[in-house]
């Protein structure tokens, strides 16, 4: 086990707003994995779930997002890839990966191109069914407005502007870890 809450220090002031907001919307995807893990029929190493989920936004504070207490230069977007850094620094290359690959339903390298996002031409795609679990419980949270779960419709309307790649991966998510 890793002590996730200790990684978060290093980066965020105890009781500052950018910490408490990370933590509880930290807490709320991981407990949502959790529940998930519970009825999906796929293998989940859930210790590895938990703390990867509570760590998966920690590349946020380098981006400039002030609506979330974000003083950062970097564009928003890159708060995967940045907390993918992170981790590979710190040594820990599987929670690293989720990061990296857990904005919207993933990233494909074309979408990337296409989209001309300033992030590195590679695929940003979850893979393993941790990655796969902690990208699709975040779609359920919000980060800029901590409130209770929205509803898979909900989440199928605020994805739909990012095209046929990202609906058709939520949907393949959606049941792989259904609701029950
Ligand atoms: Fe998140």
């Amino acid at each position: 086990m890793i002590d996730y809450l200790c990684i978060i220090k290093k980066y965020y002031t105890e009781g500052s707003d950018a910490y408490n907001l990370l933590v509880k919307h930290s807490i709320q995807v991981a407990d949502l994995c959790m529940t998930l893990a519970e009825h999906t029929s796929v293998e989940i190493d859930r210790n590895f779930t938990y703390e990867a989920a509570m760590l998966h936004d920690i590349g946020m504070f380098l981006t400039d997002a002030p609506s979330i207490f974000c003083f950062g230069d970097k564009p928003y977007i890159c708060h995967g890839v940045l907390g993918r850094e992170l981790m590979d620094s710190l040594g820990y290359p599987r929670h690293a990966l989720v990061c990296e690959r857990h904005t919207g339903t993933g990233l494909a390298c074309d979408e990337i191109i296409a989209q001309n996002l300033p992030l590195p031409h590679r695929d940003m795609l979850p893979v393993s069914n941790e990655e796969k679990l902690v990208c699709y419980a975040d779609n359920f949270f919000s980060k800029s407005k901590i409130a209770d779960a929205k509803s898979p419709d909900e989440v199928r309307n605020q994805l739909r502007k990012y095209g046929e790649g990202t609906m058709s991966r939520f949907e393949a998510l959606y049941k792989m870890f259904p609701f029950k």
